[in-house]
């Protein structure tokens, strides 16, 4: 983290000003070190990613026991969380997420065209000059592109995938990296110019509750956009749900196996030869070509890393939800949103797009 963030940084749980305690530096960033606040709530630095998650004494009880000599305020972190349902969900979540992208942390394209598919209308230009905020970064694919277009970026995320963002973001000056909680996002309130969601919000217990967290965090006039699971393939989805009910029940090593297989056999007998048939002149003099599902020429412009790191997350991820353009749009309108434009990437998903009064 460079020292110069932490202007940027409140509690989120009491809305004030963080100090910082420094244990270890390198190269003027802070390796490890001690994010802490008035009301008592501390936050850990590991791996020089401020850890903004309500139960970082569980999940980095190394650092605590590290440091404990060192740390002169009793480790008081936020209230615990109520043992619901839904809190349960999310850490199962964040240990899905955590492992999918630190197992599939690789870059292998640069994602630049599949970032601009996902946040159309906008263009590069957008970024130019502008601080943004990634709501759910996972292993940095589209923060490293929005960085490359010349915006400060800020990118958080729940789980410890924020660490292959962290890696994948390396030579990037202008990227800051939090693991943090959409619900509770450790920023001033209309600190942003841009902040966008990818992928993200239908792998909330509530996502439209998120989707209104992050609207906070845009400035007045600024803009958000987000990208969420179509409902239009009922049934596929039916299939693909029902699947699920096993599948997210295995522990995940198992479950890598699994997919493994699965997007072998998809990609090398099945996306590949017809996305090779498709170029050919046959399927389209014979009309066939129309019976290929987009998804095969989709994969197709992809190394076989992504269909394997889809396939996990299809079958890993303990919710998904999924929309319609209409829900989408009332989402953007019900915030107070204007210049609102709301369109389909397939059958796959829905872009949105809306701007703060
Ligand atoms: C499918 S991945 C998408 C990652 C990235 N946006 C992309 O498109 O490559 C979803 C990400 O959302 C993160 N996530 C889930 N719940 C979150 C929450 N409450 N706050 C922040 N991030 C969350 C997960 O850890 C995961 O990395």
């Amino acid at each position: 983290m460079d020292k110069d963030f932490l202007q940027f940084l409140f509690c989120p749980e009491c809305r004030k000003a963080l100090e910082l305690e420094v244990f270890q530096e390198k190269n003027g960033r802070v390796q490890e070190g001690l994010l802490y606040c008035s009301c008592g709530a501390l936050f850990p630095i590991t791996g020089s990613i401020p850890r903004i998650v309500k139960d970082n004494l569980k999940l980095y009880k190394e650092f605590w026991q590290k440091y404990k000599g060192k740390i002169k305020k009793p480790a008081l972190s936020f209230k615990e969380e109520e043992v619901s349902r839904e809190t349960k969900l999310k850490k199962r979540t964040q240990s899905s997420f955590g492992y999918q992208w630190r197992t599939f942390y690789e870059m292998s394209c640069d994602f630049k065209e599949n970032f601009l598919n996902y946040i159309y209308p906008i263009e590069p230009e957008f970024f130019k000059g502008k601080i943004g905020l990634d709501a759910g970064c996972g292993f940095g694919r589209h923060i490293y592109n929005a960085a490359k277009f010349g915006a400060k970026m800020v990118g958080i995320d729940y789980s410890r995938a924020i660490e292959s963002s962290y890696q994948n973001t390396a030579t990037l000056k202008d990227v800051h990296l939090i693991q943090g909680d959409i619900y509770q996002p450790p920023f001033a309130k209309e600190s942003f110019d841009f902040v966008y969601s990818i992928g993200v919000l239908h792998h909330l217990p509530q996502p439209e509750m998120g989707f209104r967290s992050l609207v906070e965090y845009v400035k007045p006039k600024g803009s958000i956009f987000i990208w969420v699971y179509s409902d239009q393939r009922k049934f596929t989805l039916r299939l693909v749900e029902m699947t699920r009910k096993v599948t997210t029940r295995l522990p995940l090593g198992i479950l890598k196996v699994i997919c493994y297989i699965a997007a072998f056999l998809d990609y090398y007998f099945f996306i590949r030869p017809l996305a090779f048939l498709k170029k050919s002149k046959l399927l389209k003099k014979t009309g066939l070509e129309k019976l290929i599902f987009p998804r095969i020429w989709l994969y197709s412009k992809y190394p076989f890393q992504v269909n394997f790191a889809d396939w996990f997350d299809r079958l890993s991820a303990p919710i998904r939800f999924y929309y319609n353009e209409k829900e989408i749009s009332e989402w953007f309108t019900q915030a107070g949103l204007k210049n609102i434009k709301v369109s389909s990437t397939d059958y796959y998903g829905i872009r949105a797009y809306g701007e703060k009064a």
